[in-house]
């Protein structure tokens, strides 16, 4: 009897777009399926984690035996992983949580008034929700393995290693693209301190299944089981 790799640990996965209001009926968002996100939580189940996964709107099936709710703007999604990062072991940030939003929300919908003047939209920053989680669970030394994405249209390498450092995470996972939005297989370049290594193109599922056992050949502690 081998114990599956995850058992005993709580595992929080992020995953998809966010969707960032304009106005009652229209918003900002991106081009994330959540696809490989929703694998990991399905990968982390099988490995024997208790998985929470955090979605952004996606029209995806929740993974059998995966704990799942849905959010709509950075700002929710922050909220909601914040509260449970304080019983999580593992957060996997796999969301494309946009970088801005509106500065404001119009309470009614913007109107064409026919003259042909266009609105303003103006920005604000989205917080950093995973080097936020991740420099909290520091402060209140809890054991908080914090796994983080990137997309990148160029030297990958360099600017996987610069984020992983930059948000506070020992290990950072590069989408190696071109285009893996809304595919069903990728190839994923793994950073953390020690340098890097690929794992070469698959299913989703399949590199989430790797992912998985990576992680888990990290944790600090091994499972209590
Ligand atoms: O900085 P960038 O968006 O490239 O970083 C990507 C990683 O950071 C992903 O793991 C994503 O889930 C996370 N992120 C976040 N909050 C943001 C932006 C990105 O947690 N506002």
């Amino acid at each position: 009897f081998t114990p599956k790799l995850l058992a005993g640990q709580q595992v929080l996965v992020s995953a998809g777009p966010t969707f960032e209001a304009i106005d009652p009926v229209r918003g900002l968002t991106n081009l994330s399926s959540g696809k490989m996100g929703f694998a990991i939580a399905r990968a982390a189940h099988e490995a024997g984690a208790h998985v929470t996964l955090v979605a952004g709107p996606v029209s995806l099936p929740t993974p059998r035996g995966v704990g799942r709710i849905n959010v709509k703007s950075a700002l929710n999604m922050q909220k909601t992983l914040g509260v449970l990062s304080q019983n999580a072991t593992v957060f996997i940030s796999a969301a494309a949580v946009a970088d801005w939003r509106p500065a404001d929300i119009a309470v009614q919908k913007i109107k064409k008034d026919g003259s042909g003047q266009v609105p303003t939209l103006g920005f604000v920053e989205n917080p950093d929700i995973l080097a936020g989680i991740a420099q909290t669970a520091r402060a209140q030394s809890r054991a908080l393995y914090c796994v983080g994405f990137a997309a990148e249209s160029e030297d990958l390498l360099a600017h996987a290693q610069a984020k992983r450092v930059r948000k506070g995470v020992p290990l950072l996972v590069g989408n190696i693209g071109p285009d893996t939005f809304g595919q069903d297989d990728n190839a994923l370049l793994l950073v953390d301190e020690q340098g890097s290594s690929e794992l070469p193109r698959a299913s989703k599922l399949q590199l989430a299944r790797q992912l998985v056992a990576e992680i888990a050949r990290r944790l600090p502690n091994p499972s209590p089981l």
